[in-house]
């Protein structure tokens, strides 16, 4: 009989079934409550794909809502507004976003509607403007922009925070911004957080915090469009689960699979471990080979067997994992064999530095081809050159080496 999957390798995980993060909850809760007392404090959350910034902010979103009861704390009554951003968001569309969403929360009290027109009236010129052929904004206009925009968003959390009769009152307002590393140069996004958290201090506005989340590279976006921009996040790194919480992932999806199907599933103590050591606390190689084992097994036992077959076997784990994060980086970005063979030879040492000679001893091309594939891997970002010792590189990210790593055993295997 066919039984669902618990484990859910292509979108953030539910609260019910969330594991770790333990010190950036409570980092996060305590943002909260300090933002409900009039001290707000901004929020970066950087990691590598797929390592779980979308799932954190899923967890928090219901707590900052009042849904979910953060351990010691009263209930939090935030309005909570979300937003991706995409390589098209240029400042207007952001703001636009924000406008839309926060229209939806808080717009279903008539009189609070007549309130918000009239309040966000400024973005219908934004309309105008941003449909004109020329969308290059002058610094001026865009300051204009930013004035009137922090302007609103003051007078917003100013009615929720002290309402009139009959409406409910917020502690504040929390804007959630993912995938804030598509940011372009058009959205200006260090330049706007940096400018909008000082407007709103002066319009005396002290409950309302953006909680941003991107790879890594969103640090050098916020930094060129403005430099001192992130100095007003906090940073939280969102790195790999630890033993404990890898095995909680296995053995919670396990229990909801089995509140839902009729038919039981266990797994052998050498499967689990099997589970958490090929992932190495990567939540998405965690869930994937999770997903694939499960689907596998046949009799109701995930054996290590079935977590092999399912991680290793075309169409399996890899091959999802590959098409959903890496195979552009690996074989569309790079057509070559021996870039191939370069990136191989690095992920045997996973993301730390190795030296060009360390690599040639293994190359088996000529030493042109292995300097044109250093050069080519580092101006596409797939590695980085040591900037403090000459002929060092490494991978970018441990999640790509361990999926190469992990490729390269299936080659041998099959
Ligand atoms: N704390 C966690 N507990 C269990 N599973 C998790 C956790 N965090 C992430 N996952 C799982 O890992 C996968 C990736 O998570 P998520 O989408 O949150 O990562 P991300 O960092 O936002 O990725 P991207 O860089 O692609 O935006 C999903 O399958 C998700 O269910
Ligand atoms: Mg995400």
């Amino acid at each position: 009989m066919k039984k669902i999957n618990p484990y859910k390798p292509n979108s953030p995980v539910p609260p019910g079934m969330f594991a770790g993060r333990l010190e950036e909850i409570k980092a996060l809760e305590n943002g909260l409550y300090q933002t409900k007392h009039g001290n707000p404090s901004n929020f970066l959350i950087t990691g590598e794909r797929g390592i779980g910034k979308s799932s954190l902010i899923t967890y928090i979103k219901p707590t900052a809502q009042g849904d979910i009861v953060a351990p010691g704390y009263e209930p939090f009554k935030f309005v909570v507004v979300n937003t991706v951003i995409s390589n098209k968001s240029t400042l207007i569309s952001f703001i636009k976003l924000i406008e839309r969403n926060l229209k939806r929360e808080i717009g279903k009290i008539e009189k609070v509607r007549g309130f918000l027109d009239d309040t966000w009236s400024f973005v219908q010129r934004l309309r105008i403007m941003d449909s004109g052929i020329d969308k290059a904004q002058t610094h001026e206009e865009l300051d204009l922009i930013i004035d009137d925009f922090s302007f609103s968003l003051a007078q917003t959390c100013d009615r929720i925070t002290n309402p009139e009769k009959g409406e409910v009152s917020k502690d504040g307002i929390v804007i959630f911004v993912d995938e804030a590393d598509n940011a372009c140069v058009d959205l200006h996004i260090g330049y706007f957080f940096k400018v909008v958290s000082e407007l709103l201090q002066q319009h005396g506005c002290a409950n309302i915090i953006f909680i941003v989340a991107g790879l890594p590279e969103v640090l050098n976006k916020l930094a060129e469009s403005h430099e001192s921009s992130l100095r007003i996040f906090a940073q939280l790194k969102v790195r790999e689960l630890n033993p404990e919480d890898r095995k909680y992932v296995i053995d919670r999806g396990l229990e909801v699979a089995n509140e839902q199907n009729a038919e039981q599933t266990t797994i052998s103590s050498e499967a689990r471990n099997l589970l958490s050591t090929l992932s190495e606390g990567y939540p998405h190689f965690l869930q994937q080979f999770a997903h694939s084992a499960f689907e596998t097994n046949t009799d109701g036992e995930i054996s290590e067997e079935d977590v092999g077959r399912g991680a290793f076997k075309v169409g399996g784990a890899l091959d999802a994992i590959g098409s959903r994060y890496y195979q552009s980086a690996y074989s569309e970005q790079i057509k070559s064999d021996e870039y191939r063979q370069v990136l191989e030879i690095m992920a045997d040492s996973m993301n730390s530095w190795i030296k060009k000679s360390d690599i040639r001893e293994k190359f088996t091309g000529s030493e042109h081809a292995l300097s044109n594939a250093l050069q080519a891997l580092t101006s596409r970002k797939i590695i980085l050159k040591n900037p403090s010792k000459v002929g060092e590189y490494r991978l970018q990210h441990r999640g790509f080496a361990l999926w190469i790593k992990l490729f390269g055993q299936r080659k041998k295997e099959m």
